[in-house]
């Protein structure tokens, strides 16, 4: 896959095949020729029976870069010659990169009597769109906040008033909102390692709550924070219990952490995920970091037994995303699921290094932004953010 590109969207073309106009106005009343689905929810009907072709109108070039799951592509200046080629037995939804593109589209497929709706804001909305999944787990509430474009998945670990958060992306109000309307208070925020493929919200989070920020010393964070030390443990009220059963499991970068939430929720960072194991080769290192993520794996991780469920930072493409269901697995299921776990040192370290696919986007100056050595302006964030992650092997 190639990287994205790091300027804008592209501005959006007219078409001369199909009808022009202009989309409406942020806030103006719907044109009830055009009508609009939001991205959240689509979000909601992905991966379920109410699930509508998704017809991306971008070019492909684009398309290659970021896309949702399943979409067929054909661009918008084919369209015209095309459209026949969409199964007529569902709702479809046009996609691009803003809405300007697909809202183009969307009429034109009116007009030739089809459903179809324009997801409104198009990919940049999809990119900003968030859903959770509760689950209880050593006598806390656990919320897996699930960034759907980017596959990011984060925790709110909550007992009593207080709450913790693991590996907050960047738009930290989803946590703050969280909060309040749970009644929380956030007063411990964690990163599982130095992130290359999206900003961390965890310092944002820490500042605007007043909530004490734990990261592992291991990886190189050049601002203040408590430094996590092994087997230290970090209760909640009532007696559940968050702890740090496992302080270093290295591989996928130096300070790599998994986070246990009583004994049987792992929250295992992009040390292991449900479709694959953390890539090495990030810090450019992949041969060393290759072994240590093979010790990690073998000596602290499936040493534990099989009941214990994996719930990871990211997922790829392959993962069906369900509403209300959250992303993860038993170990017991991806010792069968993940042939690679099985492998020798060696073949593993044959096998990691094998795996070379793009680094996610812009990864140098996230890394960078994330260790606290630049900073950056509100209007780069939305330039860094662009993109699928791209932290597994
Ligand atoms: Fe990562």
């Amino acid at each position: 896959m190639a990287a994205v590109r790091s300027e804008p969207p592209r501005p959006e073309a007219p078409s001369r095949r199909l009808a022009g106009g202009s989309p409406p106005e942020a806030g103006a009343s719907v044109d009830p020729s055009c009508q609009e689905l939001g991205a959240a929810e689509l979000a909601r009907v992905l991966g379920t029976s109410e699930e509508p072709v998704l017809l991306d109108v971008r070019e492909p070039d684009e398309v290659a870069t970021w896309s949702i799951p399943r979409i067929l592509n054909i661009p918008l200046g084919e369209l015209a010659d095309r459209w026949r080629e969409l199964p007529d037995d569902r709702t479809v939804v046009v996609i691009c990169a803003s809405g300007q593109r697909s809202w183009r589209a969307t009429r034109f497929l009116r007009s030739m009597g089809r459903d179809a709706r324009n997801l409104a804001g198009g990919m940049a909305a999809w990119g900003r769109v968030y859903d959770t999944a509760s689950f209880e787990a050593g006598g806390a509430t656990v919320i897996q906040v699930r960034r759907r474009a980017k596959g990011c998945l984060s925790y709110v670990v909550a007992a009593g008033d207080e709450a913790f958060v693991v590996d907050p992306s960047v738009e930290v109000e989803v946590y703050t909102r969280l909060g309040s309307a749970l009644g929380w208070r956030i007063t411990r925020v964690f990163d599982t390692h130095l992130h290359a493929d999206h900003l961390s919200g965890a310092r944002e989070l820490s500042a605007r709550t007043g909530a004490s920020l734990h990261l592992n010393p291991a990886d190189h964070f050049e601002f203040d924070y408590l430094p996590l030390a092994d087997g230290e443990s970090f209760p909640l009220p009532g007696g559940a219990e968050m702890s740090v059963a496992v302080l270093h499991t290295p591989g996928h970068t130096e300070g790599s952490t998994i986070y246990f939430v009583g004994p049987d929720a792992m929250l295992s960072g992009d040390t292991l995920f449900v479709d694959g194991v953390g890539r090495p080769d990030l810090a450019e290192r992949a041969e060393e970091f290759a072994r240590s993520l093979h010790s990690s794996l073998h000596e602290k991780v499936l040493v534990l037994d099989d009941s214990v469920q994996v719930l990871p930072a990211h997922y790829g493409e392959s993962v069906d995303v369900l509403p209300d269901v959250p992303v993860g697995a038993s170990l017991g299921e991806l010792r069968t699921a993940l042939p690679p776990l099985a492998l020798s040192r060696e073949g593993f370290v044959e096998w990691a290094c094998s795996r070379v696919i793009d680094k996610p986007p812009h990864y140098v100056e996230i890394i960078k932004t994330n260790m606290g050595r630049s900073a950056i302006s509100p209007e780069a964030v939305h330039r860094l953010e662009a993109g699928p992650n791209r932290c597994s092997a």
